[in-house]
């Protein structure tokens, strides 16, 4: 006779680097103005990790955060999934790395990249290594340095993102706890809207592609702005409706941080109250994988076991969909 096994999110860690990128600074970068950028994103400041340091390292600060948090020896730690569109290296994989930093001996792991989708959709594959019985703890991390892709004489994009690590350990369940259901999408047609264009196998380095900024993220804001309202509610609809739940049963939604007014707008759309709608974005900006872990670990105060979560994301592909938990009890507290 065999029992369900159920995932649960049982530790969460986060990292963020100290040096801060308000918006007066910016005023003084580009042609724009604190007014603008508050009014149009809802950011204040972001966190910046310069040079010197990678991807990999806020990874692992984040873990090491975690382990620390709760004191779990880190050679237990099995797999390590690293959601990421900002790998160290285009070839060799930034998962391997940040688990070696972070001292984790006996982890495999590798890289999952659905942009800032890319934590959600991880989530279910996470999931699935604990209620397959194959693991039994499993880390799954969300980090961008999105300093590293972002043009900061584009005003259009460089006010919009920042760096930072948020990880989440994920252990068979031993109350109510569950990664319940997803509905997730992609359009590949999306990539015109929203990429870094250059650097990858489609087109490679040149000095045209270096002079051009074609190294950095590109974007077309109305349309993506549409889309993410568009598609992060239909999902979380969707998911309600697979679930025989109505947004009364969800107690907080999770959504990617990348404008404020998209947020507002799908709260709005769902008929949840602004009290349920966790929002850290003022403080760190757009940090593609990361916002939701960093959501996760900035506001587990607020979450009750049983509670019901709604997290939802939309990301470049065009990336989107919508995931409910059960959270349970943590062995650490922030
Ligand atoms: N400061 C001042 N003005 C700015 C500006 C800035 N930082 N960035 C853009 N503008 C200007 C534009 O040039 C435009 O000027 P124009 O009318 O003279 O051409 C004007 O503001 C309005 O631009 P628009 O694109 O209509 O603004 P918006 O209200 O759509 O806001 C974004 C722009 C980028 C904030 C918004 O579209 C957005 O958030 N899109 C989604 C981005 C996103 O989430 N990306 C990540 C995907 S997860």
């Amino acid at each position: 006779m065999s029992s369900k096994i159920n995932a649960a999110i049982t530790a969460v860690g986060g990292y963020v680097p100290d040096t801060i990128l308000d918006n007066a600074t910016l005023e003084r970068m580009v042609d724009t103005s604190d007014e603008w950028i508050t009014s149009r994103t809802g950011i204040k400041e972001r966190r910046i990790l310069g040079d010197g340091k990678a991807t990999s390292d806020m990874a692992a600060y984040a873990i090491q955060n975690l382990l620390e948090n709760t004191g779990i020896n880190p050679d237990e730690i099995e797999v390590v999934i690293l959601a990421t569109s900002t790998p160290d290296h285009n070839l060799a994989p930034t998962a391997p790395l940040a688990a070696s930093k972070a001292g984790l001996k006996n982890a495999w792991g590798f890289d999952f990249n659905a942009a800032c989708s890319g934590f959600l959709y991880a989530l279910s594959v996470a999931a699935s290594f604990i209620e397959s019985g194959r693991h039994k703890k499993v880390l799954l991390v969300g980090a961008d340095k999105m300093s590293a892709i972002v043009n900061y004489e584009d005003r259009n994009t460089c006010v919009l993102f920042g760096d930072g690590a948020g990880v989440v350990l994920l252990e068979p369940s031993t109350d109510n706890a569950a990664v319940l259901d997803t509905v997730y999408k992609s359009d590949g047609n999306g990539v015109q809207f929203l990429s870094v264009p250059a650097g990858g196998s489609a087109e490679g380095t040149s000095i045209e592609t270096i002079n051009g900024k074609r190294h950095s993220v590109i974007q077309d804001g109305r349309t993506v702005f549409k889309n993410a309202i568009n598609g992060m509610t239909s999902t979380s609809k969707e998911l309600l409706a697979k679930l025989n739940l109505t947004t009364n049963d969800i107690d907080w939604v999770v959504p990617h941080q990348a404008n404020l007014r998209i947020i507002d707008s799908v709260g709005e759309n769902l008929g949840v109250a602004k009290e349920k709608v966790k929002v850290n974005i003022q403080r760190y900006g757009n940090t593609t994988a990361a916002t939701l872990p960093l959501c996760l670990w900035d506001f587990n105060n607020d979450f009750k076991p049983g509670d019901k979560l709604l997290l939802t994301a939309f990301g470049a592909g065009f990336t989107w969909g919508s995931t409910c938990i059960v959270w349970g009890e943590l062995r650490n507290k922030k």
